[in-house]
């Protein structure tokens, strides 16, 4: 027989959640360490406290709750993140972190006996904002305090002052390392994010790898000048080097191959006066790819481009990388089990890549992870407009919640 979440009082959750960070236009903002973030956080701990478990935080705000159990055993986790990006939805990451705590609520609930503890996670900073999946990377690989004295988010703020205005001691930063022997495996349940499951009229997906992660700023530099009295000749425009790149990019995306992204989501102008030809503009980019040497040739094809166009147009380029993530394959195991338990629930699944990043593909480099997805409405995302059907998200967090047990009894085989 197979076990089944409280889909109600998930649903109350997801939609109490839902509604810390929300602006006016619909969409959900709680950037890493925001005051929504801090309070979407608060609102986590409060339900795992009323659930009786207990919630540990490292030094960069990645948060592991359980019901105790002994610490040195190795412990099945699931989970995903709470922060979003700016006017982001409410499932993107919110759908997996309350499903792990449901079904860790259900494992109670229910006196299931196990062999290895369950527990509940909440990595910090998933979208990135000061690094790629920060709270992730920081558990697996961690970093150092030169490394994160660095880090600088989306509106040029210190990773560290964002965490001391959140009253957290910057000096605990580093304390992240998790031991690979304490954990299992890891499982998280995620919104598709795409159009596939729902176009398919399929209820599951069985995530087989997770795409490979880019990151970089391209900076141009020019002269600042009068926009009305400089002549069109005698400009050094930093900022028609910026639009020619970007408009080069689905031409760089196309002659890597048919899966490789490349997008830029953020332009920034300096001084950003309308009347000043600005004398400095930056290019934030995000490029993809399934297959790594593919992930290298849109990294190496688009600095080279970048490199061309400054030349082109008169001014100077600094190309500054992000660290990449890998593309990464999930367990097979975990794919067997989820689509086992996805048929015992009689869902239809299917197995599919990820094109959108996870914690997930972090926490691969140190145990079996696995990934279900449940179908994203029109596969909108990462917009206010973003949702899933609630039988949707309780088919998932099912499927969730039946693996954990199979994993904290039986275990991988
Ligand atoms: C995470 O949401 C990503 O950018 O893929
Ligand atoms: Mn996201
Ligand atoms: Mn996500």
């Amino acid at each position: 027989m197979s076990l089944t979440v409280n889909a109600g009082r998930l649903r109350a959750d997801l939609q109490a959640l839902g509604e810390i960070g929300r602006g006016p236009d619909g969409g959900i903002s709680r950037t890493a360490f925001s005051a929504a973030d801090l309070q979407a956080r608060e609102w986590y701990q409060s339900a795992c406290r009323e659930a009786g478990l207990t919630v540990q935080v490292d030094g960069i705000g990645n948060m592991v709750a359980g019901a105790g159990g002994d610490p040195a055993a190795a412990a099945v986790w699931s989970g995903s993140h709470l922060d979003t990006v700016p006017s982001g939805g409410a499932f993107d990451g919110a759908v997996g972190a309350v499903a792990a705590l449901e079904c860790v609520r259900r494992i109670a609930e229910e006196g299931i006996g196990l062999r290895r503890p369950v527990r509940a996670i909440v990595f910090a900073d998933e979208e990135g904002n000061y690094s790629p999946l920060l709270g992730s990377s920081a558990l697996v690989q961690g970093f150092t305090a030169g490394q994160l004295a660095q880090m600088t988010g989306r509106d040029g703020d210190r990773l560290t002052d964002a965490i001391a205005a959140a009253g957290w001691d910057p000096g605990r930063l580093t304390a992240t390392r998790v031991s690979p022997n304490a954990v299992y495996a890891f499982a998280e349940l995620h919104i598709e994010q795409g159009p596939k499951l729902e176009a398919a009229g399929t209820q599951i997906g069985v995530v087989s790898s997770i795409v490979g992660l880019g990151g970089a700023v391209a900076e141009f530099r020019g002269r600042a000048d009068h926009a009305g009295t400089t002549p069109m000749t005698a400009r050094q425009d930093p900022m028609l080097a910026a639009a020619d790149l970007i408009a080069g990019l689905p031409g760089i995306a196309a002659s890597v191959g048919p899966a490789a992204v490349a997008t830029c989501g953020r332009v920034d102008a300096h001084p950003g006066g309308a009347n000043v030809v600005p004398d400095r503009v930056s290019v934030t980019l995000d490029f993809r790819d399934p297959d790594a040497a593919n992930l290298a040739a849109l990294s190496a094809r688009i600095s080279a481009r970048a490199a061309e166009v400054a030349r082109a147009h008169g001014v100077t380029s600094v190309w500054l990388p992000d660290e990449q993530i890998a593309p990464t394959s999930l367990d097979a195991r975990m794919q067997a089990m989820i689509a086992e338990h996805a048929t015992s629930l009689e869902l239809s699944a299917v197995s599919m890549p990820s094109g959108a990043g996870h914690d997930a593909q972090n926490m691969a480099t140190i145990a079996p992870a696995g990934m279900i997805f449940v179908p994203s409405a029109g596969g909108r995302s990462h917009c206010p407009e973003e949702h899933t059907d609630w039988a949707d998200v309780t088919n998932g967090a099912n499927v969730l919640l039946n693996i954990l047990v199979e994993l904290a009894t039986a275990g991988l085989s």
